[in-house]
């Protein structure tokens, strides 16, 4: 915001009226009264859209446990900068397939055509609704098997194996997807020159090897710049619309 001219100014729920009982709702009409747009980074998504109702500005979603669409952006703009034809790319998405990420990913790469492996262990899946959409765009697979979901594939995604708002199942998460640790072994089953991404915070040692993010393949700090340049993107196409 400060780039492209304007001011940023940051609200929480501690430090606004929500915290003395005001209604999100209410919150929403008055924040809205007083700038053009509001980013919220929410863990419940149903509260983001709540505030968005109550708007009368464009609400960006900055993250919620249910979509992170600003990083699919960056995500899909940068795998363009590899691989011109996105809808020829097929992606493998490892780890903890069961959030904001993958499914922001899967419906974003999908309506642009490309296909998308989702690979992780038995007992987490994708949002149902997002599945679902994105396969009406194209091929979405849900697949445990690393060598299989990673075959041909064009870009390794992974992601954090303990999301914000996950904290309380971090002991379990950890053990059941350490085995979809992106590693240099795990890289050979994919094509030889696939890109390996990851929207940061990463954890080395943990879904993804040192020497995988720190390597030739990784264009992870491209995709990290991009995060912000897209997001600029945005706020020039909203300021447009209006
Ligand atoms: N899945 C991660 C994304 C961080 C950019 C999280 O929600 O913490």
């Amino acid at each position: 915001m400060a780039q492209l001219g304007g001011t940023a100014i940051y609200v929480d729920a501690h430090t606004s009226q929500l915290v003395r009982g005001e209604s999100l709702a209410d919150t929403a009409k008055v924040i809205s009264s007083y700038c053009d747009f509001i980013a919220v980074r929410i863990n419940d998504h149903d509260r983001l859209v709540e505030i968005a109702e109550n708007s009368t500005v464009p609400v960006i979603n900055a993250l919620t446990l249910l979509e992170h669409p600003t990083q699919a952006l960056a995500d899909v703009y940068t795998i363009r900068q590899h691989r011109r034809d996105i809808s020829k790319a097929k992606i493998a998405f490892v780890g903890d397939i069961s959030q904001n990420t993958a499914n922001s990913l899967m419906l974003t790469a999908s309506k642009l055509g490309a296909e998308v492996n989702l690979v992780g262990p038995k007992g987490y899946q994708p949002n149902n609704r997002c599945y679902t959409k994105a396969n009406s765009h194209s091929k979405i697979h849900l697949i445990h098997s690393i060598e299989d979901g990673l075959e041909d594939a064009d870009v390794i995604y992974t992601d954090t194996f303990v999301s914000m708002g996950r904290e309380s199942s971090a002991e379990k998460r950890r053990k059941l997807f350490a085995p979809y640790q992106v590693t240099s072994k795990m890289l050979k089953f994919a094509k030889p020159n696939a890109i390996v991404m990851h929207p940061l915070p990463a954890h080395r040692g943990e879904e993804i090897a040192a020497d995988v993010i720190d390597g030739k393949q990784s264009v992870v700090w491209e995709q990290a710049r991009n995060k912000l340049l897209l997001e600029k993107a945005l706020l020039v196409y909203l300021s447009n619309g209006r």
